[in-house]
């Protein structure tokens, strides 16, 4: 028999497969969508993504809210959330498809790939002699559960990495920084930036123009974050300066990205619709049933969102 019950939203990802992950090992949890609620239903948890505003009146008996994604930037802010703890997934299996992200864009760049990609079309042999990894200069800001993995993955295919975040960290073969104070002389190193910081009031155009300077000529930058960390309007304009060599980016200001932006169409930009990483309902949902499983048993529930610091 069924005692209480999730309330599951999101516009992206369908239930059926979170509602299969959670039901197996938690069989009297019922996951529902708002609209399969009765007056029958206990709804003690919510898993959501991007809820509407006012989304969390409708269920006064939560106990746990648990974002349906890493980045908590789309509930931190409001003014509409339950008193209760705000979880978000925490998930080695999206780790890892981060990483892998992260390692493709920067093995493109470090194997030139951009410019074979080019003189193919033109039909030019053009031959750049590899350079070795380590004497390719990576920089990861945020060096968190997702930044750490990817940073570390980094140093162990050989690059010489370096890793900022906003208090010191120890990721291995990765040399840390931290603080604001380190982040300009941190990215007058970086041939290849990869920004990984969630979005924070502090985070917010945290590389702009004067940021976007300091990188060597040529640099290229990987943002898997979230777009405006970096100050789109001044990327363009250092991308066309040739300032910045190339871009990667799946994370925007404004996503979809309008048509007609300039980013579309820079012949040294690669857009990808913000997939770096995706919730997999197979291993982030026995997470979330682990959890609620704690917050039963009168635990502290685990991956609390700081909604102060806003990550
Ligand atoms: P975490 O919260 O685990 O880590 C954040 C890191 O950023 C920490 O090292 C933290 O430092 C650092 N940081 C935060 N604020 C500052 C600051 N003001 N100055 C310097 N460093 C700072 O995040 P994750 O690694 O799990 O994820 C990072 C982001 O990736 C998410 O917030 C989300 O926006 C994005 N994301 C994107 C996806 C995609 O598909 N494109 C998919 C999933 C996530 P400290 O530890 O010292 O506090
Ligand atoms: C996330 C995302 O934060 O998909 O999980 O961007």
């Amino acid at each position: 028999m069924i005692s209480e019950t999730l309330v599951y939203y999101s516009k992206f990802d369908p239930i059926t497969p979170w509602r299969d992950a959670i039901e197996a090992v938690l069989p009297k949890i019922a996951v529902r969508a708002p609209d399969e609620i009765g007056a029958d239903d206990t709804v003690r948890y919510a898993l959501v993504w991007k809820p509407p505003l006012g989304f969390f009146e409708r269920y006064p008996d939560l106990r746990l809210v648990t974002i349906l994604g890493a980045g908590a930037d789309a509930l931190a802010g409001r003014g509409d959330l339950p008193a209760v703890p705000i979880a978000r997934l925490s998930d080695p299996a999206m780790a890892r498809m981060m990483s892998h992200y992260v390692l493709f864009a920067v093995l493109r760049y470090a194997r030139d790939i951009p410019a074979f990609e080019i003189a193919q079309r033109e039909e030019r042999w053009d031959y750049i002699h590899p350079r070795e990894a380590g004497e390719i200069r990576i920089g990861v800001l945020g060096l968190g559960e997702l930044g750490g993995v990817a940073a570390a993955e980094l140093a162990r295919q050989g690059f010489d990495v370096r890793g900022w975040s906003r208090t010191p960290k120890v990721v291995a073969g990765v040399r840390t920084m931290s603080g604001p104070d380190a982040l300009k002389p941190f990215l007058a190193e970086c041939e290849i930036l990869v920004v990984m910081l969630p979005l924070t009031p502090a985070t917010r155009h945290l590389i702009g123009a004067e940021e976007l300077a300091c990188l060597p000529a040529g640099a290229k930058i990987i943002n898997v974050s979230r777009g405006p960390v970096v100050d789109e309007a001044a990327l363009v304009r250092v991308l066309l300066s040739k300032h910045l060599g190339g871009a990667t980016l799946d994370v925007f200001e404004h996503e979809p990205l309008p048509p007609g932006h300039a980013l579309w169409t820079m012949p040294n930009v690669l857009v990808t619709p913000h997939l770096a990483s995706v919730a997999i309902p197979a291993s982030a949902g026995r997470q979330v049933a682990e959890n609620i499983r704690r917050v039963r048993s009168g635990l502290d529930a685990l991956h609390q969102v700081d909604l102060t610091r806003g990550y």
